[in-house]
C-alpha cells in the first residue's frame, strides 16, 4: 500500500515568505499575447529573454517537454534568477518548480546524487485522481464540552442536516480542532473528507442571509445540500514524487517532510514507488506532471552531477531542467578540460540557450525604484538618481543592498525619506566590490614593501 497523503495543511506552511531578493518578483510581466511588457509584475526590460521564457513556459504547461533542458547565460545582475523566479510564480501550485544552487550540492548531508535524485524527484507531480467520502451538510449546532481541568481530550458533538436529513456525530480532540480552525459555526455549510478529516467551509447556508451584518460582506451564501449527508466525491490533487518517496519511507515518514531532513532514501522505495505510479497511470487513476528543476549557480556542479543529470533526463520520469550561469568558458568541475559555461557537451547538446544582457541606466532605475516599492521605502528624486549611477557604475546588486542600508539611515535621523546625503553615507560606509578591491591591493603593496 501507497500512501499519497500529506498532512492537510502542509502547503500553508511552506509558503511563508519574507522580502528576499527576488520578492519583488510575481511572474514574467506578459500581456495577453504572452508578450512581455517593458515593467510588469516586477520585471523590467530584459525583454528577449522573457520572451524566450515564456515561450518555454507554454512548452512546460502543456506538458510537452519533459526531459529537454534550457539555460540562462548572462553576466551577473543581469537577471538570470529573477527571469527563473518569475517562470516559477507563472506556473502557478499545481506545477512543481524546485530551486536549489549548485553551491548547496556540497553541503548537503547526503550524497550529491541523491540530493540530485531528491530535486528531480520535487519537480515532478502525480496527479492523483481518487473517489473520497465526504460528509457535508449544514451545521445545526456544534457544541464542545471543555473538561474541567482544561486539559486532556476533548469530547463535543456536531449536528448536521441536509434538506432531508439531520444527524448527530461525535467529535474527537483532532476534529474539534480543525473545527474551532475553521471557524465553523451554526449556519455554516461544511464539507468533511472522512479519509483525511479535513474541514472545509463551503460557506454560509441561504437560510442565515439575514444575519447578513453578523456574517460579515466576505460571507458566501450557499444552498443547504439536498439528499444524503455522505456522499462519494471524486477528488483530484497533487504530489510530488518525492513526497510520495518520504511519506512512504519506513525510515523518515511524513513527519520529514515538515523538518526537511529526510536523509537518503532507498532505492526500493523509490522503484516500488514508480511501479506503483505507472500502474495508476495505465488505470487512469494518475498524471504526471513534469514540472521545473531549477538549478542556479550550475557550473558549480561536478563531472559526476553532469553525468548523473544527463541520465536523469533520457528517463521517462523527467521533469524540464532550467539551469543558469554566469560563466563563459570554464574548465568543468572534476576534470581538466574547459568547455562553454562550465558544462560537458553531452549535456548542452540537449539545451536551449536563453542569454541575459546587461541593463540600461533607465532599466536600472526602474528596477530601484521597484525594489523601493517593495521595500517600501521613499526616496528623493536626486538620491534615486545618484543610486542609479552608482548602480551602472558598480553593480545591481550592490544599489539594491545600499536601499535597506539608506533607509535605516534616514530612519535614525528621523526622516520619513530617503535623501541624498543618506545614499552618500551608506556609499561611504559599505564599499562595492571595485573599491574593496582596491583597498586590498594597496594594503598588500605595503605589506610587501614592509617584508622588503
Ligand atoms: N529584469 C529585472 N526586473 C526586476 N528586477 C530584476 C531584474 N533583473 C534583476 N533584478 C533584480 O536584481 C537583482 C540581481 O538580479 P539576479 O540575482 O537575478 O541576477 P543574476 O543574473 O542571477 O546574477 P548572478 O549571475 O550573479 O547570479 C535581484 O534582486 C533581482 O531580483
Ligand atoms: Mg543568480
Amino acid at each position: 500500500m501507497i500512501a499519497v497523503h500529506k498532512p492537510s495543511d502542509m502547503r500553508d506552511l511552506m509558503r511563508l515568505e519574507r522580502t528576499g531578493a527576488h520578492s519583488h518578483i510575481h511572474g514574467l510581466g506578459l500581456d495577453d499575447h504572452f508578450e512581455p511588457k517593458a515593467v510588469g509584475q516586477g520585471m523590467v526590460g530584459q525583454v528577449s529573454a522573457r520572451r524566450a521564457a515564456a515561450l518555454l513556459l507554454e512548452m512546460i504547461k502543456e506538458g510537452k517537454i519533459a526531459g529537454r533542458a534550457a539555460l540562462l547565460a548572462g553576466e551577473p545582475g543581469t537577471g538570470k534568477t529573477a527571469i527563473a523566479m518569475g517562470m516559477s510564480s507563472a506556473l502557478g501550485p499545481d506545477t512543481p518548480f524546485t530551486s536549489i544552487s549548485g553551491s548547496e550540492f556540497y553541503s548537503l548531508d547526503m550524497s550529491k546524487t541523491e540530493a540530485l535524485m531528491q530535486a528531480l524527484r520535487k519537480s515532478i507531480g502525480v496527479r492523483i485522481k481518487e473517489e473520497t467520502e465526504i460528509i457535508e451538510g449544514e451545521v445545526v449546532e456544534i457544541q464542545v464540552d471543555r473538561p474541567a481541568t482544561g486539559q486532556g481530550t476533548k469530547v463535543g458533538k456536531l449536528t448536521l442536516k441536509t434538506t432531508e436529513m439531520e444527524t448527530v456525530y461525535d467529535l474527537g480532540t483532532k476534529m474539534i480542532e480543525s473545527m474551532l480552525k475553521e471557524k465553523v459555526v451554526a449556519g455554516d455549510i461544511i464539507s468533511i473528507d472522512k479519509a483525511t478529516g479535513k474541514v472545509t467551509k463551503l460557506g454560509r447556508s441561504f437560510t442565515k442571509e439575514r444575519d447578513y451584518d453578523a456574517s460579515g460582506p466576505q460571507s458566501k451564501f450557499v444552498q443547504c445540500p439536498e439528499g444524503e449527508l455522505q456522499k462519494r466525491k471524486e477528488v483530484v490533487h497533487t504530489v510530488t514524487l518525492h513526497e510520495i518517496d518520504v511519506i512512504n519511507s519506513r525510515t523518515h515518514g511524513f513527519l520529514a517532510l515538515f523538518s526537511g531532513d529526510t536523509g537518503e532514501i532507498k532505492t526500493e522505495v523509490r522503484e516500488q514507488i514508480n511501479a506503483k505510479v505507472s500502474e495508476w497511470r495505465e488505470e487512469g487513476k494518475a498524471d504526471i506532471v513534469p514540472g521545473v528543476l531549477f538549478i542556479d549557480e550550475v557550473h558549480m556542479l561536478d563531472i559526476e552531477c553532469f553525468s548523473f543529470l544527463n541520465r536523469a533526463l533520457e528517463s521517462d520520469l523527467a521533469p524540464i531542467l532550467v539551469m543558469a550561469t554566469n560563466r563563459g568558458l570554464t574548465k568543468v568541475r572534476g576534470t581538466e578540460y574547459e568547455s562553454p559555461h562550465g558544462i560537458p557537451m553531452d549535456l548542452l547538446d540537449r539545451v536551449l540557450i536563453i542569454s541575459t544582457v546587461p541593463y540600461t541606466e533607465k532599466e536600472i532605475k526602474q528596477i530601484l525604484k521597484v525594489r523601493c516599492e517593495e521595500e517600501d521605502v521613499n526616496m528623493q528624486d536626486d538620491a534615486l538618481n545618484i543610486l542609479t549611477k552608482i548602480g551602472t557604475e558598480t553593480s545591481l546588486r550592490y544599489a539594491i543592498q545600499l536601499i535597506t542600508t539608506a533607509q535605516l539611515v534616514a530612519q535614525k535621523r528621523g526622516a520619513s525619506e530617503v535623501s541624498l546625503a543618506d545614499i552618500k553615507r551608506v556609499y561611504s560606509m559599505f564599499v562595492d566590490v571595485k573599491r574593496s578591491q582596491g583597498y586590498l591591493d594597496e594594503y598588500q603593496s605595503e605589506l610587501l614593501y614592509h617584508q622588503a
